[in-house]
């Protein structure tokens, strides 16, 4: 299985146009400590890719990436399609900048759907420009993906819905935000993507211990941090992300894992780790976690 590594911060983009926090304004400085929004793609076949989550930074991601270049034919795109693990706008404002294709296969629960579709309008928006065909994530068990060797899973981890879809109705039993599960046929192997999560159920539990690699919430570094920030007053659990560390912390929970690579991904930019001197890196590093690095190819 191979992933490429797109974008590893959470909403606003590292740094954030209006924020001049130590975090962004270190990243204005130097340019590596830069971060675009969470985004991964995953291989579905030779020179097909599935990009997980639509961000408002897909052009530039796209262009990052040879591997997700057009070519050889003029308007032939190795980009089959886009997964989406909740409707977001840092995951799904990308799926306008894609407009310039004939159509967009979008695979996402049924909430999801209906918050694109009733709240941001989006079927109706691009319908003269490239018409959306939905295909349903599957959220019992693993199903085949447009016939090919993945097969995908959503499994929910948060009933949090985005803000603007708050009176929305939905339906009943669809998850709003899930763990991405996707297995690849030809060798087995596992990957499991949740960059928003509210709690650690059963289901996630199990999945992430049959997975060999795993891309968790990396929001914030600990549950008071957006409060001691001053930007809300909630706490990170409180705004739908278990932080890494102390309180609802998933740090040792995610060090406890078999899988091959551990990272955290979806970085606030009040997150410490946006530092790349910060010692939490080491402390995380010590257990075998890492932060995930945009431009990687992960190879399982
Ligand atoms: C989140 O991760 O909690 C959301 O993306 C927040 C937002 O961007 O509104
Ligand atoms: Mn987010
Ligand atoms: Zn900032």
């Amino acid at each position: 299985m191979r992933l490429l590594i797109l974008g590893t911060a959470a909403g606003g983009g590292v740094p954030q146009w209006n924020c001049a926090c130590a975090g962004c304004a270190a990243a204005r400085s130097e340019p590596s400590l830069r971060r675009r929004h969470a985004s991964i793609a995953v291989e579905a076949g030779e020179g097909r890719w599935y990009v997980v989550n639509a961000t408002p930074d897909i052009g530039e991601q796209i262009e990052a990436c040879a591997a997700l270049h057009p070519g050889p034919e003029r308007r032939a795109t190795p980009i089959a399609g886009v997964i989406l693990t909740d409707a977001e706008l840092d995951h799904t404002l990308g799926i306008p900048r894609l407009r310039e294709a004939s159509g967009l296969r979008i695979v996402s629960t049924g909430a999801v759907r209906a918050a694109l579709s009733g709240g941001l309008r989006l079927d109706r928006v691009l319908a003269p420009y490239a018409g959306l065909s939905w295909t349903t994530l599957p959220e019992k068990d693993l199903e085949a993906l447009d016939g090919g060797p993945l097969e995908v899973q959503g499994i929910p981890v948060s009933g949090k819905r985005p803000r603007y879809a708050a009176d929305l109705d939905e339906p009943s039993g669809d998850a709003w935000v899930v763990a991405l599960r996707v297995r690849d046929r030809r060798d087995g192997k596992v990957v499991v993507y949740a960059p928003a999560l509210a709690g650690w159920p059963g289901a996630l539990d199990r999945a992430l211990r049959d997975a060999d690699c795993v891309f968790v919430d990396g929001t914030f570094w600990d549950d008071e941090e957006p409060v001691r920030s001053g930007f809300t007053e909630k706490t990170s659990t409180q705004m739908g992300h278990l932080p890494i560390t102390g309180r609802n912390g998933t740090a040792e929970r995610l060090a406890a894992l078999p899988a091959e690579r551990r990272f955290y991904t979806h970085l606030n930019n009040t997150n410490r780790l946006v530092h790349a001197d910060d010692p939490g890196h080491r402390r995380l590093a010590e257990t075998g976690l890492e932060v995930a690095r945009e431009g990687a190819l992960i190879e399982l």
